[in-house]
């Protein structure tokens, strides 16, 4: 079934998505500690915004909605309320219809599903937006905040780093069904680097990835199971950041001055939620699977059709579990796919082109709203030394909440193919 009403991106910012790790961060180690501070929430949001409508020539008075992609500011910000946070980037904002979304670290992508239903019910120009600052607490502090995306009261034990020890998990069940390996894995965490280091606003952009690095990387987790299957270099990164777009009608488009040939139309969407007080098998991401159907049957496409990809790639494998979900590869095919090299950006199929969430960088509420922008990019050729060589007609993103829980996919076409 397609969309009820026409939708399209018309334009979408990136802040640099900074943390340790990265050049300009500023942290005990930085010789400007003590003299400069890194940017805050506030700011990273009023950069996207004010960068989105540079770029897209918007008269903010047109704007109808606005939707904030965000999970965890009450504890790492002390701040909640966001929605009226995106209302104070601009002064003709005020008295706008704005809300927070949230679904963990799909946020973002549920701030674009929120954005698309007010575009079916009537609105032409909706902004939506998704930032994260993460850096204000240790990576162990944070943990904890993060765990607040699993079932707290089950989950939240099985590490101080609950997230990479819940993926440790499914790496662990993954190679043993499958006979996959930790080099397999390690192609993922190695491309993303690389890629990462084309991008100028990747969080590891002048990090260096090989594959004796890699697997030499710090195994963390004091979890004696799960230990062996997570390295630091498997991990996206914490970071802080903020990404907007503008999602338009065709009367939106009108209003803009922008012809269906500028943009980018989103075609198909899948959002499918699995229960928080059950986990079903750790071999595969069925929820990011069935989203990724919706989204292909409301496109009329299938994943042979798709030329780019964006996927959560919070971990290393779970990206080699993203490429089966999405039908790039079968079950257990995966880490082979990431081996053959055929997802860089030279290959058949590219993925995560600018670095996913281990190079580009994971700033939670800003990732789902990335991953849409990165693929308008795309196909905008505004992509610079990693833009890949054919201008893509379709492109998927996938953003997942939680192990597997809240799944947001899109299917978007080249206005101008
Ligand atoms: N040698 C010895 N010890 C080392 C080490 C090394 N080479 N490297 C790290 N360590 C130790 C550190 O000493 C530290 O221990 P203490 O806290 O006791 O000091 C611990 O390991 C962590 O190291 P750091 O504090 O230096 O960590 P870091 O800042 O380098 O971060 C990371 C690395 C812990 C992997 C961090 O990047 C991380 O947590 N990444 C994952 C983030 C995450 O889980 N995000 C959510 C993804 S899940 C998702 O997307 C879905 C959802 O809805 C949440």
């Amino acid at each position: 079934m397609a969309l009820p009403k026409r939708a399209f991106i018309a334009g979408g910012s990136i802040t640099s998505f900074i943390g340790k790790g990265h050049p300009d961060f500023i942290w005990k180690k930085h010789p400007d500690f003590g003299t400069k501070e890194n940017p805050t929430w506030e700011e990273f949001l009023q950069q996207a915004v004010d960068e989105l409508i540079a770029q897209t020539g918007l008269n903010p008075a047109d704007v109808d909605r606005l939707y904030l992609g965000n999970f965890t500011g009450e504890l790492f910000v002390n701040q909640g309320h966001m929605g009226a946070g995106l209302v104070g980037t601009n002064p003709a904002f005020a008295n706008k219809p704005s809300m927070r979304v949230e679904g963990a670290c799909a946020s973002g992508g549920l701030a674009i599903m929120a954005g698309l239903d007010a575009i079916a019910a009537g609105a032409d120009i909706v902004l939506v937006a998704g930032v994260e600052v993460q850096t204000t607490v240790s990576a162990r502090d944070g943990g904890d905040f993060l765990a607040r995306a699993s079932h707290y009261s089950r989950q939240r034990s099985i590490d101080d780093f609950t997230f990479p020890a819940l993926f440790g998990r499914r790496a662990k069940a993954y190679c043993e069904a499958f006979g996959v390996t930790a080099d397999q894995i390690d192609t993922v965490s190695i491309k993303a680097y690389g890629n990462a280091s084309l991008n100028p606003k990747a969080h590891m952009k002048a990090a260096k990835m090989d594959a004796d690095t890699a697997a030499a990387s710090y195994k963390f987790l004091s979890n004696e199971e799960y230990k062996p299957f997570v390295k630091v270099s498997d991990c996206s990164q914490v970071s802080d950041g903020a990404s907007a777009m503008l999602l338009v009608s065709e009367a939106g488009l009108a209003k803009l001055g922008k012809s269906t040939a500028d943009v980018a139309e989103i075609v198909g969407r899948g959002h499918s939620v699995a229960s928080l007080y059950e986990d079903g098998d750790l071999t595969k991401l069925t929820t990011s699977a069935d989203a990724v159907s919706k989204a292909y049957a409301d496109a009329g496409v299938t994943a042979a059709d798709i030329n780019v990809a964006e996927v959560h790639d919070c971990f290393a494998v779970t990206e080699c579990m993203m490429y089966e979900a999405a039908g790039f590869a079968g079950a257990g095919e995966g880490a082979k796919l990431a081996a053959s090299g055929e997802t860089g950006i030279q290959g058949k199929i590219p993925v995560n082109t600018g670095g996913g969430l281990i190079g580009f960088g994971h700033p939670v509420g800003a990732t789902g709203v990335k991953q849409a922008v990165e693929i308008f990019r795309q196909m905008k050729g505004e992509c610079g030394d990693y833009q890949i060589p054919n201008t893509p007609k379709y492109g998927l993103t996938i953003n997942m909440g939680g192990d597997d829980k809240t799944v947001v996919s899109l299917v978007i076409a080249n206005g101008a193919i």
